[in-house]
């Protein structure tokens, strides 16, 4: 049987690409280093492990979860809105438990794009922006982000015609793949923007916990006035290091948030109430757990900026998520420098064009080892005869 023709668009999933990569190298017996995805290395919190154990040992956690997730979980993502960035958010209709923010990603494009419908998605991107949109039925229209505009979509630079006949603009900030930050004075231009053609934004803030050297992530919804125009997209994975327990949340103006809504109670039943009880004690964390999760990426941060420079590269230290986005040499192309990488030093480290072809000439790291890893990475360059020119 022919499987759907939507499907027939949608490139190889980049990160099951790279699981494949790694159980192919395993096999031929190779010591692999996986700097690949981002997926912390760490543990979840021990009082989150602890809290799941006690809820699911309560059956009022087992029968379905409300749609939009229990009421606790809704009041307790508000009161941390409120906290971190001053937003009022309404539990009953501005905030959604989402099965990890992926879910809510990938669901959203369903909720406002019809066929034909362009979105707005930088290039390069986290996959599912572009992919979401090619499901939906819509047309993505890349906007290049790169060191030259300090990775900030040009909204000048987007065609009237095609602004018109937008549905969503997708931004992500702190960045993945680039550890690039965005700042209020950028976020205010495009909810005028978004204003002046009724596009809603769509902002994936994976890595609002994330960041270094004093810097502080800002919200659009912060800004009086742009709730309606937006939905954030949170995520419990990073900084609890809670991965795989897939569980964040969305939170914006009521109309768009009854769209998702409307999506997701036709697609899915909701997360697992215990796992919505191990999200709310994940978002009273002290404050100096998440500092020293920080502090740990940084130094390693640190360790492999230091480790690139005996080989050639000056790379910035980038204020925010556990990525360093990084040129190939001079050239080659990012999966001729990825395989160079496997097959010389038995370190992955995935190609920038798997996240849009304006990241051809990158790679990224996930900075996902520990230091002395990172130390031995280098070494393996340096013995390869791996560097930057
Ligand atoms: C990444 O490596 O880009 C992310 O971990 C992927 C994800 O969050 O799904």
């Amino acid at each position: 049987m022919r499987p759907s023709k939507r499907l027939d668009r949608i490139p190889p999933y980049l990160f099951a690409e790279i699981d494949k990569k790694v159980d192919e190298a395993k096999a031929k017996g190779y010591d692999i280093i996986n700097l690949g995805i981002g997926d912390p290395d760490t543990p979840t919190f021990p009082h989150i492990v602890e809290e799941m154990h006690k809820a699911i040992d309560d059956p009022l956690t087992h029968n379905y979860p409300p749609y939009q997730g229990t009421v606790a979980f809704r009041t307790a993502c508000a009161d941390w809105m409120k906290e971190r960035f001053g937003a009022n958010l309404d539990p009953n209709d501005e905030i959604i438990a989402l099965i990890g923010s992926k879910e809510g990603i990938a669901h959203v494009f369903f909720a406002f794009v019809d066929p034909g419908d362009y979105t707005l998605v930088p290039d390069p991107a986290y996959p599912v922006y572009r992919n979401g949109t090619i499901l939906a039925g819509g047309i993505p229209y890349y906007m290049p982000i790169n060191p030259q505009n300090n990775y900030l979509p040009e909204l000048d630079k987007i065609p009237e015609d095609i602004a018109k006949q937008s549905k969503i603009i997708f931004l992500n900030y702190p960045n993945n793949p680039t550890g690039a930050v965005g700042n209020l004075e950028y976020f205010k231009e495009v909810l005028d923007f978004a204003k002046k053609y009724d596009i809603l934004i769509c902002h994936d803030q994976a890595y609002c916990e994330m960041t270094f050297d004093g810097y502080v992530a800002p919200s659009f919804l912060e800004i009086e006035g742009a709730k309606d125009h937006c939905i954030e997209f949170f995520s419990h994975s990073k900084s609890y290091n809670m991965t795989g327990w897939r569980i964040g949340w969305a939170a914006g103006g009521a109309k768009p948030m009854k769209a998702l809504g409307t999506i997701k109670n036709n697609i899915d039943s909701g997360a697992f109430k215990a796992i919505q009880r191990a999200g709310i004690n994940a978002l009273g964390s002290p404050q100096s757990e998440i500092d020293s999760l920080n502090e740990m990426y940084k130094r390693r941060r640190d360790v492999m900026i230091e480790g690139l420079k005996e080989l050639g590269w000056n790379i910035d230290p980038c204020l925010a998520t556990f990525y360093l986005w990084i040129p190939t040499p001079k050239g080659m192309s990012s999966v001729d420098f990825a395989e160079l990488m496997l097959e010389k030093t038995h370190v992955i480290v995935p190609p920038g064009n798997g996240w849009g072809e304006a990241g051809e000439g990158f790679f990224r790291i996930a900075l996902t080892v520990d230091e002395e890893k990172l130390k031995e990475v280098i070494q393996r360059m340096k013995n390869a005869g791996i560097r930057y020119e």
